[in-house]
């Protein structure tokens, strides 16, 4: 179902059968002290109902009160799977700022990494929203993009919208006060019925072996520091996201192990653009876009003479970490360290 028919299907059945077909919806009511709310009509109407000192502890009104419904039921709730392979992706050119055409068709295949460079403001981010988007010639860029080589129509664009893509540059929406065990049980419970106990324990370990500082499972979600939940995204994405086209919007700051999570993240077979100014993460792409005043100027593939200085940069990089760590602990920074 896609999320306009959800939320039509909400509004015009009564919650006992939202319950009956969507029994995770029982949680989302529990977390939010509505247990007692009205069962025999609709949400939107049940919700009416409710004392606006029960929502108010949420500091929600009613209508917040049915978006993060919708929201926790698009994150949680089992929904029909994508049936739609995407084999590839294509970009058409459109205009950059200074309205010049962008000369340029560019296709990426499944299990290519695509980084997208260039300096601050130039559209790094407006690229990967076309992207997340599927623009067809009606964003500020004029750019399209092709699924397996095809256009889409309004109805194809908004029901493939949200299964094709995801975007790891939003926070995630903890909609709860769930610890990363119960978070991570209810994904797996909602998106796959086999072995669900081995997937939680799986995206654990590989978060935690992602992120800087590691967590333990029964951390609440909301405790997690930008870099931990940065990285519990990253591990659930690799292992239970659907979604054949990951987009990651300047993924540095988040102080996790930002070649591990890449490696993480090619071997699923995806399609991934990270906008960086990571020249690590830049070159462990297959190629790079370089962005310059909009639009895209030039395609780089990565050769194996600049592959070969990743070794090095790679040094650099654990070097200036290694700083880090002694800042963040009080320790005395000092020349030798560098020997
Ligand atoms: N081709 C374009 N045409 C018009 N506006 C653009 C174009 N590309 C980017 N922009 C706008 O320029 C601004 C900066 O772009 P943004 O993508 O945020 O840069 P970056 O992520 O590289 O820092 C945004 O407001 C964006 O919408
Ligand atoms: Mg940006």
């Amino acid at each position: 179902m896609s999320t306009k028919d959800f939320v039509t299907y909400v509004k015009s059945n009564n919650l006992v059968d939202v319950l009956q077909d969507y029994p995770i919806a029982k949680d989302f009511l529990a977390n939010f002290r509505l247990d007692a709310i009205s069962k025999a009509l609709p949400l939107p109407q049940a919700l009416e109902e409710v004392e606006e000192e029960t929502l108010d502890e949420f500091g929600l009104d009613k209508h917040g009160m049915l978006q993060k419904f919708y929201m926790f039921m698009e994150n949680f709730a089992q929904r029909e799977e994508t049936s739609t392979t995407v084999s590839s992706l294509t970009i058409l050119g459109g205009l950059n700022k200074l309205k010049k055409r962008e000369s340029i068709e560019l296709t990426i295949v499944s299990g290519e990494v695509v980084s997208v460079v260039g300096p601050t403001g130039s559209g790094k981010s407006r690229l990967l929203n076309d992207i997340e988007c599927l623009a067809q010639r009606d964003t500020p860029t004029g750019r399209q993009i092709l699924i397996n080589g095809e256009a889409l129509d309004e109805i194809q664009r908004f029901e493939m919208g949200g299964k094709l893509v995801a975007q790891l540059s939003q926070n995630m929406n903890f909609v709860m006060d769930l610890t990363v065990r119960e978070f991570l049980e209810k994904h797996a419970n909602g998106r796959l019925a086999k072995n669900a106990d081995e997937i939680v324990e799986k995206c654990f370990l590989c978060a935690n072996e992602l992120a800087g500082e590691k967590f333990p499972i029964d951390t609440k979600v909301t405790q997690l520091s930008g870099g931990q939940s940065r990285a519990l995204m990253i591990a659930d994405t690799a292992n239970m996201s659907n979604s054949p086209i990951i987009l990651i919007d300047e993924i540095e700051n988040a102080g996790i192990d930002r070649r591990q999570a890449v490696e993480l993240l090619a071997k699923s077979e995806k399609i991934i653009l990270i906008s960086t100014h990571d020249p690590l993460l830049a070159l462990m792409a297959d190629k790079r876009i370089v962005i310059k005043n909009g639009g895209i100027d030039r395609v780089i593939e990565t050769s194996d003479t600049e592959r070969k200085s990743l070794a090095a940069i790679e040094k650099i990089d654990n070097t200036l970490q290694m700083f880090r760590n002694r800042l963040r602990t009080g320790e005395i920074i000092t020349e030798d360290l560098l020997r």
